[in-house]
């Protein structure tokens, strides 16, 4: 049985003090159910995360940063490093959301180089992935997630991959209020986990977590979680509020 999991990606929002207070108000409404019933974890901006890292301290909820750079340490300016995000509490790393894809321009590569270096420095990567609505339009769905897929695990061991988790966010999806529909998304993620089985073990693919993501709100968070495949939730906007992402996190568990 795969433990769900919730996480919320705050973007680039929130300040010290509505960081610490949004962080405060998930942990009084879900403080029994997380790491019990299920795995949350909140993704602040890099500025706030150790801010957010102390509120949280005494809770099971877990900490992420929105991206990391593949280098150790060195002459790198304006990035941060895995161990970096280890050292101040981080626990998971978002790799290659649509945002950096395709407004910061990541490719796969770079992408890869990033998961590889957050799991050697200790930390969880989520590995986003998803389709550009001309994409499934004509489509390309399968082989554009696919690709992004194998591409982003390329070079992986099965002991590292047993630290991915991995998360189908169809791009035409995320903050539009356009969801895909349970069978859109359990369609792609049992894809990607008959995919996982080819390039791994089948037991070890059966283990591994594939999120959904997508204009997540609390009245769809059930229907979409029924699916066998959608193990959590990767919550953006809804995440921002700290009402819906509780109603959010109990719909999942
Ligand atoms: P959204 O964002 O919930 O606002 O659509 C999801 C994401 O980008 O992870």
């Amino acid at each position: 049985m795969r433990k769900p999991f919730v996480a919320g990606n705050w973007k680039m929002n929130t300040d010290s003090l509505s960081s610490v207070s949004l962080a405060k108000a998930v942990a009084d409404g879900v403080m029994e159910l997380a790491g019990e019933r299920l795995d949350v974890a909140v993704i602040p901006p890099f500025v706030y995360i150790s801010a957010v890292v102390g509120t949280l301290s005494t809770t099971h909820i877990a900490v992420g940063a929105q991206d990391v750079y593949f280098e150790r340490q060195g002459a790198f300016t304006g990035e941060i490093s895995s161990s970096m995000l280890k050292d101040i509490g981080c626990a998971y790393v978002l790799c290659g959301h649509s945002e950096r894809r395709h407004i910061i321009k990541e490719d796969d590569e770079l992408i890869n180089r990033k998961v590889s270096a957050a799991i050697s420095g200790g930390l969880l990567p989520i590995l986003c992935v998803g389709e550009l609505i001309e994409q499934r339009k004509a489509d390309e769905t399968e082989q554009v997630v696919s690709n992004q897929l194998e591409k982003g695990l390329e070079g992986l061991s099965e002991e590292k991959l047993s630290a991915v988790t991995l998360a189908y966010e169809p791009v035409w999806a995320i903050g539009t209020g356009l969801t895909a529909t349970p069978e859109q998304a359990q369609q792609v993620q049992s894809m990607m986990r008959e995919l996982l089985s080819d390039m791994y073990d089948g037991q070890l693919a059966d283990e591994i977590r594939i999120l959904y993501g997508g204009s997540v709100k609390p009245d769809n968070a059930a229907v979409l979680m029924s699916q066998p495949d959608v193990d959590g939730l990767l919550v953006g906007g809804a995440s921002l509020k700290s009402e819906d992402f509780i109603a959010i996190i109990k719909a999942a568990c």
